[in-house]
């Protein structure tokens, strides 16, 4: 399976941050935020990753990201003109593709939690249909939402519903079949003129294959697209990674655990980062002083 990080847009909802700098390039505590939704996908077990963002940001992606090596992974880079929608992600990358299944992560999305690895490796080992993750919040309004019938099945989709029929959001964590590309091309713009990835996901609801994954109490997941919900984001991390010392979505962590690099490899990257906590928690990680 291959695997799609989305890290285009205006970012107008973190204006002046984002006037000069990319949105998904900003910091989360202490890494760049592109660092988490790439850590998750290659907690998939995804090691093919096409990053898309704008024509202007792109070559910054590029300078932090090289050609994936150092995580033991292949990066191929796309711009997407303009932010048209999520779904034309697929239309971007449609030749890079292949005719593959594929995955696409939101570069503003941080999923963190126990046996995560487990849950998006089984949703990447390539049944047919689509696998997506449902989370409860408060303000349902503002994202996709999923309802469900009394058996529990997914029912309805509807993108930022006025009056919401539940307050399960679909997070920014797609896995899809072979046919997304196809799928992708049939779709039409929406109202506000945007290729909608819950277009793409009803597709695959009304053929009984969208398969919705609700995400207990023991996750986390957060999207860092306002100023409150960035600093919300940082501050969870910060939390977890001082009281624990364990890291939340560092993509040199995964890829030694994931045994995408050894610990040689895991050791250069950590000299890397200098004399930084992160750094000292990777030295300890080769050395197997961390679990
Ligand atoms: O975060 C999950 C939500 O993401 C889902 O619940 C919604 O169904 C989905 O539509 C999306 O909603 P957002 O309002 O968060 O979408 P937004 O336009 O902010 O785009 C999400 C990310 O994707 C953002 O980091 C920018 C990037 N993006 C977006 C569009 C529309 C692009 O790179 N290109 C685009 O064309």
């Amino acid at each position: 399976m291959k695997g799609i990080l989305l890290a285009g847009g205006s970012g107008t909802r973190l204006h002046p941050m984002t006037l000069a700098a990319s949105k998904q390039l900003l910091p989360v505590y202490d890494k760049p935020m592109v660092y988490y939704p790439l850590s998750t996908l290659m907690l998939a077990g995804i090691r093919d990753i096409m990053i898309i963002s704008t024509p202007e940001d792109l070559p910054q992606f590029r300078r932090l990201l090289g050609d994936g090596s150092r995580f033991g992974v292949r990066f191929a880079y796309a711009a997407q003109p303009s932010p048209d929608g999520i779904a034309q992600a697929f239309l971007i990358g449609r030749d890079w593709i292949a005719g593959e299944a594929c995955a696409l992560a939101l570069g503003d999305n941080l999923i963190h939690g126990d046996h995560l690895s487990a849950l998006l490796r089984n949703a990447a080992s390539g049944q047919a249909g689509a696998t997506v993750f449902a989370y409860q919040v408060r303000d349902p309004e503002r994202y996709g939402v999923v309802s469900f019938d009394l058996d529990g099945n997914a029912s309805e989709i509807v993108e930022k519903p006025a009056t919401p029929t539940s307050n399960w959001a679909v997070t920014g964590l797609y896995f899809y079949d072979r046919q997304v590309t196809d799928i992708a091309a049939r779709i039409r713009p929406s109202a506000r003129g945007e290729l909608e990835i819950t277009d793409l996901n009803k597709v695959y609801l009304e053929s009984g294959l969208l398969r919705v994954e609700r995400l207990s109490r023991g996750y986390a997941w957060l999207d860092a697209g306002t100023p409150d919900s960035l600093l919300q984001a940082a501050t969870f991390v910060q939390t977890i990674q001082s009281r624990t010392g364990m890291l939340v979505g560092c993509p040199e962590e995964v890829a030694f655990r994931m045994g995408f690099i050894t610990a040689d490899d895991l050791r250069e990257q950590a000299r890397h980062l200098g004399k930084t906590e992160l750094g000292r928690v990777l030295l300890g990680l080769a050395d197997g002083v961390f679990g």
